[in-house]
């Protein structure tokens, strides 16, 4: 990824420096370099050396205590005024921490969030940057022209102080948990429920990736699904265990939420169905022992696929609002001052989680700034009441075929409990009373109130 950022930067007039502890990636730079002014360096006194003051340097490295290994190494080398962005997955706290630090010495320190994978570096990808203004100022005009562009416009914006880039690109990871897991329960259902082959499956996503739901997940799952593998002559997607591991942006999403009290439970299903995927061996242990329900669509094919378009397309809407809702608590908490349209509108291009309903949200959050909640805005809200009666349709499949479906229940289940103007919560505060005194509010006046509760034995 950092070799293919580098000859990015290249292809807009830049001369850069390249530095990797492994000498074999250095060659491997310098062998692919052809025109480009790159220069592949040894030694951290080598490659600051050969950069211009005050310098611009990118770390591309694994997020954790590797970020602060290499910032422990490039310290004795850099001064005043120079500019280190980290363009890693790193914790926001961690990168709060790293500001702090290099501000001491004066340097700026960024966390920039860069998405797209290997190809989104190389052509372009969406670029989510936080910290100095002053100091994205200085590099603004590199991290546009490197970035993907949509309509003309570069999929980068300056999101806000500290670690805001890192913020916004752990949330856009947990969307993109979230997006992935509802795609991958849509596969469940057409392939064991409806029993679709994989070139079924490939001409549904391809249908599919030409309607509403035009993104590049649904794109990619396309073209899973066509790929062959080389070692058997099977489809690949038949041969990959059904184990999927994570390096933890989801996880930190659904934590921070937790913490904020922000709702966001298909990102939390999400991160809960990896770890369930994981227990390959009790999982094929208990499908012995636990019966279900049987396999038995009552629903046509062609209808189940048009339905669960829509169904998707309605927990997708949910997973964005969701996103979007934690992004502007965190702003209040974190002093972030996050522009919301703007994070839309950078998300629409480069980075994993583009889709075409990217255009609608920033629509919605261009119209309608200060809406609590995007499923209210005027743009989705009579489409959600269309599509909701899908989402029902496709959640009551599941229950009755036994096909987990816990990502499609959650967004519907988000958006039952929203619209709900009443919840049973008033037990849940009776109980919390009842044992433990924990007090409860009223409907009917102001305060605080206890009941001495009428203890019987059972
Ligand atoms: C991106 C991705 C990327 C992430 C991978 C793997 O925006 O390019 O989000 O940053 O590292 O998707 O994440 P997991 O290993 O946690 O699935």
């Amino acid at each position: 990824m950092g070799r293919n950022l580098v000859y990015n930067i290249c292809d807009h007039g830049y001369s850069v420096a390249g530095f990797d502890k492994n000498s074999s990636q250095v060659e491997t730079l310098e062998l692919g370099k052809g025109n480009y002014d790159i220069w592949g360096t040894h030694s951290m006194e080598e490659f600051t050396g050969a950069l211009k003051k005050p310098r611009m340097i990118l770390l591309l490295v694994p997020a954790g205590p590797v970020v602060d290994s290499v910032i422990n190494k490039l310290k004795p080398w850099i001064s005043k005024d120079d500019l280190v962005m980290d363009c890693g997955n790193s914790h926001y706290t961690d990168t709060n921490l790293r500001i702090k630090k290099m501000g001491k010495e004066n340097i700026y320190f960024m966390g920039v969030g860069i998405s797209g994978g290997e190809s989104g570096a190389r052509n372009g990808p969406s670029i989510m940057p936080g910290g100095s203004k002053k100091a994205y100022d200085r590099v603004a005009p590199l991290l546009m022209a490197i970035s993907a562009k949509t309509k003309g416009e570069p999929c980068v914006a300056y999101l806000g102080p500290g670690s805001a880039g890192h913020y916004v690109k752990m949330v856009h990871n947990g969307i993109e948990y979230a997006f992935m897991q509802l795609i991958a329960e849509a596969y469940h259902l057409l392939k064991q429920g409806a029993g679709m082959s994989n070139d079924q499956l490939h001409d549904i996503f391809l249908k599919w990736n030409d309607g509403a739901l035009h993104s590049y997940l649904v794109s990619i799952t396309a073209d899973i699904f066509k790929q062959k593998d080389p070692l058997t002559g099977n489809h690949l997607i038949d041969m990959i265990l059904d184990s999927a591991h994570q390096k933890g942006t989801g996880a930190w999403t659904t934590e921070d939420a937790m913490a904020l009290q922000v709702p966001v439970p298909v990102i939390d299903v999400a991160v809960s169905m990896r770890n369930i995927s994981i227990l390959k061996k009790e999982r094929m242990a208990a499908q012995k022992v636990l019966p279900g329900a049987d396999i038995k669509l009552i629903i046509g094919k062609q209808e189940l696929v048009n339905v669960l378009e829509n169904a998707l397309y309605f927990s997708i809407i949910t997973v964005f609002a969701q996103g979007m809702a934690l992004l502007r608590s965190a702003s209040d908490a974190y002093q972030y001052d996050l522009k919301l349209k703007d994070i839309a509108a950078i998300w629409r291009e480069g980075c994993i989680i583009r889709a075409s309903l990217l255009d609608d949200i920033m629509a919605a959050l261009t119209a309608e700034p200060d809406l609590s909640n995007l499923m209210l805005s005027g743009i989705f809200k009579d489409k959600l009441g269309v599509l909701q009666e899908n989402a029902r349709q496709i959640v009551r499949t599941g229950i009755n075929t036994g096909i987990p479906l816990p990502a499609l229940m959650a967004s519907l289940s988000y958006y039952d409990s929203y619209r709900s103007g009443w919840l049973p919560d008033n037990l849940l505060q009776a109980q919390r009373d009842y044992f433990g005194a924990h007090n409860y509010e009223r409907t009917d006046r102001e305060g605080t109130f206890h009941t001495e509760w009428n203890q019987t034995q059972h």
